[in-house]
Protein backbone atom coordinates (compact mmCIF):
# COMPACT_ATOMS: atom_id res chain seq x y z
CA UNK A 1 0.00 0.00 0.00
CA UNK A 2 1.32 3.25 -0.75
CA UNK A 3 1.65 6.03 1.89
CA UNK A 4 -1.53 7.97 -0.29
CA UNK A 5 -3.46 4.89 0.26
CA UNK A 6 -2.55 4.75 3.69
CA UNK A 7 -3.54 7.97 4.74
CA UNK A 8 -6.92 7.56 3.55
CA UNK A 9 -7.11 4.17 4.85
CA UNK A 10 -6.22 5.96 8.14
CA UNK A 11 -8.75 8.81 8.24
CA UNK A 12 -11.65 6.77 6.86
CA UNK A 13 -10.72 4.01 9.87
CA UNK A 14 -10.73 7.11 11.95
CA UNK A 15 -14.25 8.60 11.00
CA UNK A 16 -15.77 4.93 11.24
CA UNK A 17 -14.29 4.58 14.75
CA UNK A 18 -16.16 7.40 15.44
CA UNK A 19 -19.87 5.97 15.23
CA UNK A 20 -22.73 7.09 13.23
CA UNK A 21 -22.25 4.69 10.42
CA UNK A 22 -24.48 2.77 8.73
CA UNK A 23 -24.02 0.25 5.67
CA UNK A 24 -25.61 -0.05 2.11
CA UNK A 25 -24.96 -3.13 0.16
CA UNK A 26 -25.49 -5.04 -2.98
CA UNK A 27 -24.81 -7.77 -4.48
CA UNK A 28 -21.10 -7.03 -4.75
CA UNK A 29 -20.79 -7.87 -1.01
CA UNK A 30 -21.52 -11.41 -1.67
CA UNK A 31 -19.25 -11.99 -4.82
CA UNK A 32 -16.26 -13.43 -2.52
CA UNK A 33 -18.76 -16.00 -1.38
CA UNK A 34 -19.55 -17.45 -4.68
CA UNK A 35 -22.89 -15.74 -5.52
CA UNK A 36 -22.75 -13.81 -8.87
CA UNK A 37 -24.31 -10.40 -9.13
CA UNK A 38 -27.16 -8.94 -11.04
CA UNK A 39 -25.53 -7.05 -14.00
CA UNK A 40 -21.83 -7.44 -15.44
CA UNK A 41 -20.85 -10.54 -17.80
CA UNK A 42 -21.11 -12.98 -15.40
CA UNK A 43 -23.94 -11.53 -13.95
CA UNK A 44 -27.57 -13.46 -12.73
CA UNK A 45 -29.56 -10.91 -16.04
CA UNK A 46 -27.11 -12.25 -18.58
CA UNK A 47 -27.91 -15.71 -17.75
CA UNK A 48 -31.53 -14.94 -17.10
CA UNK A 49 -33.46 -12.05 -19.16
CA UNK A 50 -34.69 -10.03 -16.11
CA UNK A 51 -37.46 -9.24 -18.20
CA UNK A 52 -38.73 -12.29 -18.81
CA UNK A 53 -37.69 -14.36 -15.37
CA UNK A 54 -37.98 -11.13 -12.71
CA UNK A 55 -41.32 -9.53 -13.20
CA UNK A 56 -44.29 -10.16 -10.76
CA UNK A 57 -46.28 -10.82 -14.12
CA UNK A 58 -43.76 -13.30 -15.56
CA UNK A 59 -44.11 -15.89 -12.03
CA UNK A 60 -48.11 -15.28 -12.19
CA UNK A 61 -48.04 -16.58 -15.29
CA UNK A 62 -45.45 -19.37 -15.33
CA UNK A 63 -44.01 -19.76 -11.92
CA UNK A 64 -42.61 -23.36 -13.27
CA UNK A 65 -40.13 -21.15 -15.23
CA UNK A 66 -39.25 -18.91 -12.94
CA UNK A 67 -38.56 -21.34 -10.20
CA UNK A 68 -35.80 -22.95 -12.44
CA UNK A 69 -34.66 -19.40 -12.22
CA UNK A 70 -34.91 -20.04 -8.40
CA UNK A 71 -33.68 -22.94 -8.23
CA UNK A 72 -30.43 -22.09 -9.43
CA UNK A 73 -30.04 -19.26 -7.07
CA UNK A 74 -30.61 -21.27 -3.96
CA UNK A 75 -28.01 -23.81 -4.68
CA UNK A 76 -26.25 -21.48 -4.97
CA UNK A 77 -26.92 -19.13 -1.37
CA UNK A 78 -26.70 -23.04 0.17
CA UNK A 79 -23.05 -23.51 -0.50
CA UNK A 80 -22.59 -20.20 0.59
CA UNK A 81 -20.27 -18.49 3.02
CA UNK A 82 -19.84 -15.18 4.85
CA UNK A 83 -16.81 -13.20 3.67
CA UNK A 84 -15.05 -11.37 5.33
CA UNK A 85 -16.56 -8.07 4.20
CA UNK A 86 -19.48 -9.21 5.77
CA UNK A 87 -17.77 -10.18 8.92
CA UNK A 88 -16.35 -6.89 9.40
CA UNK A 89 -19.66 -5.11 9.45
CA UNK A 90 -20.86 -7.75 12.19
CA UNK A 91 -18.01 -6.76 14.24
CA UNK A 92 -18.44 -3.01 13.35
CA UNK A 93 -22.64 -3.47 15.12
CA UNK A 94 -20.54 -5.20 18.02
CA UNK A 95 -18.35 -2.41 18.34
CA UNK A 96 -20.53 0.29 18.53
CA UNK A 97 -19.74 1.95 14.93
CA UNK A 98 -21.83 0.47 12.92
CA UNK A 99 -25.87 1.21 13.80
CA UNK A 100 -27.25 -1.06 10.81
CA UNK A 101 -27.16 -2.93 7.64
CA UNK A 102 -29.35 -1.66 5.03
CA UNK A 103 -28.80 -4.38 2.19
CA UNK A 104 -30.42 -4.91 -0.94
CA UNK A 105 -29.00 -8.80 -1.02
CA UNK A 106 -31.46 -11.77 -0.44
CA UNK A 107 -28.93 -14.04 0.69
CA UNK A 108 -29.55 -13.63 4.62
CA UNK A 109 -24.94 -13.58 4.67
CA UNK A 110 -25.51 -10.77 7.08
CA UNK A 111 -27.35 -12.04 9.77
CA UNK A 112 -25.11 -15.44 9.01
CA UNK A 113 -22.15 -13.18 9.69
CA UNK A 114 -23.94 -11.62 12.90
CA UNK A 115 -25.18 -8.54 11.82
CA UNK A 116 -28.19 -7.92 14.34
CA UNK A 117 -29.62 -5.00 12.83
CA UNK A 118 -30.23 -5.57 9.26
CA UNK A 119 -32.73 -3.90 7.02
CA UNK A 120 -33.69 -6.24 3.72
CA UNK A 121 -35.21 -3.33 1.13
CA UNK A 122 -35.71 -6.69 -1.17
CA UNK A 123 -37.19 -9.13 1.08
CA UNK A 124 -35.38 -12.32 1.77
CA UNK A 125 -35.19 -15.99 0.14
CA UNK A 126 -35.18 -17.11 3.88
CA UNK A 127 -39.08 -18.08 3.32
CA UNK A 128 -41.66 -18.60 0.83
CA UNK A 129 -44.80 -17.22 0.70
CA UNK A 130 -47.91 -17.82 -1.32
CA UNK A 131 -49.75 -14.92 -2.98
CA UNK A 132 -52.84 -16.03 -2.63
CA UNK A 133 -53.59 -16.82 1.34
CA UNK A 134 -49.54 -14.92 2.25
CA UNK A 135 -49.21 -17.77 4.28
CA UNK A 136 -45.20 -17.97 5.21
CA UNK A 137 -43.19 -21.03 4.85
CA UNK A 138 -39.39 -21.12 5.94
CA UNK A 139 -37.38 -22.16 3.27
CA UNK A 140 -35.98 -25.57 3.70
CA UNK A 141 -33.62 -27.46 0.47
CA UNK A 142 -36.51 -29.69 0.38
CA UNK A 143 -38.68 -27.43 -1.74
CA UNK A 144 -36.13 -27.57 -4.21
CA UNK A 145 -37.07 -31.23 -5.28
CA UNK A 146 -40.73 -30.32 -5.93
CA UNK A 147 -41.93 -30.23 -9.41
CA UNK A 148 -42.92 -28.07 -11.20
CA UNK A 149 -42.67 -25.96 -8.07
CA UNK A 150 -43.41 -26.08 -4.31
CA UNK A 151 -47.46 -25.25 -3.47
CA UNK A 152 -48.83 -24.16 -0.47
CA UNK A 153 -50.19 -26.69 1.48
CA UNK A 154 -53.53 -24.93 2.19
CA UNK A 155 -54.31 -23.61 -0.99
CA UNK A 156 -52.29 -25.27 -3.56
CA UNK A 157 -50.89 -22.41 -5.25
CA UNK A 158 -47.44 -22.05 -6.19
CA UNK A 159 -45.08 -20.36 -3.43
CA UNK A 160 -42.51 -17.58 -4.28
CA UNK A 161 -39.90 -17.20 -2.28
CA UNK A 162 -40.24 -13.79 -0.31
CA UNK A 163 -38.22 -11.50 -2.17
CA UNK A 164 -39.11 -8.42 -4.38
CA UNK A 165 -39.98 -9.17 -7.84
CA UNK A 166 -39.77 -5.92 -10.35
CA UNK A 167 -43.24 -4.43 -10.06
CA UNK A 168 -43.70 -5.34 -6.63
CA UNK A 169 -43.98 -2.49 -4.19
CA UNK A 170 -40.48 -2.80 -1.27
CA UNK A 171 -41.56 -3.49 1.96
CA UNK A 172 -42.71 -0.40 3.59
CA UNK A 173 -41.46 -0.78 7.27
CA UNK A 174 -38.23 -1.71 5.55
CA UNK A 175 -38.00 1.61 3.53
CA UNK A 176 -38.88 3.57 6.14
CA UNK A 177 -36.45 2.60 8.34
CA UNK A 178 -33.41 2.64 5.59
CA UNK A 179 -34.73 6.10 4.52
CA UNK A 180 -34.77 7.29 8.49
CA UNK A 181 -31.21 5.71 9.08
CA UNK A 182 -29.61 7.59 6.19
CA UNK A 183 -30.96 10.58 6.85
CA UNK A 184 -29.27 10.78 10.77
CA UNK A 185 -26.20 8.82 10.04
CA UNK A 186 -22.67 10.61 10.01
CA UNK A 187 -20.98 8.17 7.64
CA UNK A 188 -22.54 5.80 4.68
CA UNK A 189 -20.43 2.91 3.54
CA UNK A 190 -21.61 2.12 -0.33
CA UNK A 191 -20.66 -1.52 -0.76
CA UNK A 192 -20.82 -3.56 -4.39
CA UNK A 193 -24.33 -1.87 -5.41
CA UNK A 194 -24.32 -0.66 -9.08
CA UNK A 195 -26.92 1.96 -7.58
CA UNK A 196 -29.57 1.31 -10.62
CA UNK A 197 -32.62 0.12 -9.28
CA UNK A 198 -35.26 2.05 -7.81
CA UNK A 199 -36.24 2.81 -5.16
CA UNK A 200 -33.02 1.55 -3.19
CA UNK A 201 -30.66 3.48 -5.06
CA UNK A 202 -31.80 7.18 -3.38
CA UNK A 203 -30.90 6.20 -0.50
CA UNK A 204 -26.84 7.32 -0.93
CA UNK A 205 -28.10 10.25 -2.29
CA UNK A 206 -30.51 10.98 0.90
CA UNK A 207 -27.29 10.57 3.04
CA UNK A 208 -24.99 12.66 1.38
CA UNK A 209 -28.00 15.48 1.42
CA UNK A 210 -28.47 14.73 4.82
CA UNK A 211 -24.51 15.60 5.79
CA UNK A 212 -22.98 12.27 5.51
CA UNK A 213 -20.10 10.99 4.65
CA UNK A 214 -19.66 8.48 1.70
CA UNK A 215 -17.65 5.82 1.39
CA UNK A 216 -17.61 3.62 -1.47
CA UNK A 217 -16.24 0.20 -2.27
CA UNK A 218 -16.05 -1.18 -5.58
CA UNK A 219 -13.95 -2.49 -8.38
CA UNK A 220 -16.07 -0.45 -10.49
CA UNK A 221 -17.38 3.39 -10.52
CA UNK A 222 -21.01 3.14 -9.77
CA UNK A 223 -23.87 5.69 -10.17
CA UNK A 224 -22.31 7.73 -7.24
CA UNK A 225 -18.60 7.61 -8.05
CA UNK A 226 -18.27 10.70 -9.75
CA UNK A 227 -21.09 12.06 -7.99
CA UNK A 228 -21.84 11.86 -4.30
CA UNK A 229 -19.04 9.71 -3.43
CA UNK A 230 -15.97 11.29 -0.51
CA UNK A 231 -13.77 8.31 -0.26
CA UNK A 232 -13.91 5.69 -3.04
CA UNK A 233 -11.88 2.24 -2.75
CA UNK A 234 -11.93 0.96 -6.60
CA UNK A 235 -11.15 -2.44 -5.21
CA UNK A 236 -13.30 -5.52 -3.82
CA UNK A 237 -14.98 -5.61 -0.36
CA UNK A 238 -12.42 -7.97 0.89
CA UNK A 239 -9.32 -6.42 -0.30
CA UNK A 240 -10.43 -3.44 1.57
CA UNK A 241 -11.83 -5.00 4.49
CA UNK A 242 -8.19 -6.48 4.62
CA UNK A 243 -6.26 -3.45 4.04
CA UNK A 244 -8.67 -1.40 6.62
CA UNK A 245 -7.59 -4.61 9.72
CA UNK A 246 -4.34 -2.95 9.82
CA UNK A 247 -5.83 0.19 11.32
CA UNK A 248 -7.50 -1.41 13.58
CA UNK A 249 -5.15 -3.43 15.24
P1 LIG B 1 -25.52 -5.29 -9.40
O1 LIG B 1 -25.24 -6.64 -9.98
O2 LIG B 1 -26.27 -4.31 -10.22
O3 LIG B 1 -24.13 -4.59 -9.00
C1 LIG B 1 -23.14 -5.26 -8.28
C2 LIG B 1 -22.00 -4.29 -8.05
O4 LIG B 1 -21.01 -4.95 -7.25
C3 LIG B 1 -21.32 -3.80 -9.31
O5 LIG B 1 -21.20 -2.39 -9.27
C4 LIG B 1 -19.94 -4.47 -9.26
O6 LIG B 1 -18.91 -3.67 -9.84
C5 LIG B 1 -19.73 -4.63 -7.76
N1 LIG B 1 -18.83 -5.72 -7.35
C6 LIG B 1 -18.52 -6.87 -8.01
N2 LIG B 1 -17.67 -7.62 -7.30
C7 LIG B 1 -17.44 -6.95 -6.14
C8 LIG B 1 -16.65 -7.21 -4.98
N3 LIG B 1 -15.92 -8.30 -4.86
N4 LIG B 1 -16.65 -6.29 -3.98
C9 LIG B 1 -17.39 -5.15 -4.10
N5 LIG B 1 -18.15 -4.86 -5.16
C10 LIG B 1 -18.18 -5.74 -6.17
O7 LIG B 1 -26.19 -5.55 -7.98
P2 LIG B 1 -27.07 -4.57 -7.08
O8 LIG B 1 -26.59 -3.16 -7.18
O9 LIG B 1 -27.16 -5.19 -5.73
O10 LIG B 1 -33.17 -6.29 -7.38
O11 LIG B 1 -28.46 -4.70 -7.79
C11 LIG B 1 -29.55 -4.00 -7.26
C12 LIG B 1 -30.79 -4.77 -7.51
O12 LIG B 1 -30.87 -5.12 -8.89
C13 LIG B 1 -30.86 -6.14 -6.84
O13 LIG B 1 -31.23 -6.06 -5.49
C14 LIG B 1 -31.88 -6.85 -7.66
C15 LIG B 1 -31.37 -6.46 -9.03
O14 LIG B 1 -32.30 -6.47 -10.05
C16 LIG B 1 -34.26 -7.04 -7.47
O15 LIG B 1 -34.20 -8.21 -7.79
C17 LIG B 1 -35.53 -6.33 -7.13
Amino acid sequence: MDKIKQDLMKEVADLIKQGGVVAFTGAGISVESGIPPFRGAKGLWSKYNPEEYAYIETFLRNPEKVWIMLREMYRCFSEAKPNLAHLVLAEFETKGYLEAVITQNIDSLHQKAGSKKVIELHGSGDRLVCLDCEKEYPFIEEYLKLTPYPKCKRCNKPLKPAIVFFGEPLPEKALSQAFELVKSCKVLIVIGTSGVVYPAAYLPYEAKRSGAKIIEINPEESAYTNSITDYFFKEKAGEFFKNLSFFYN
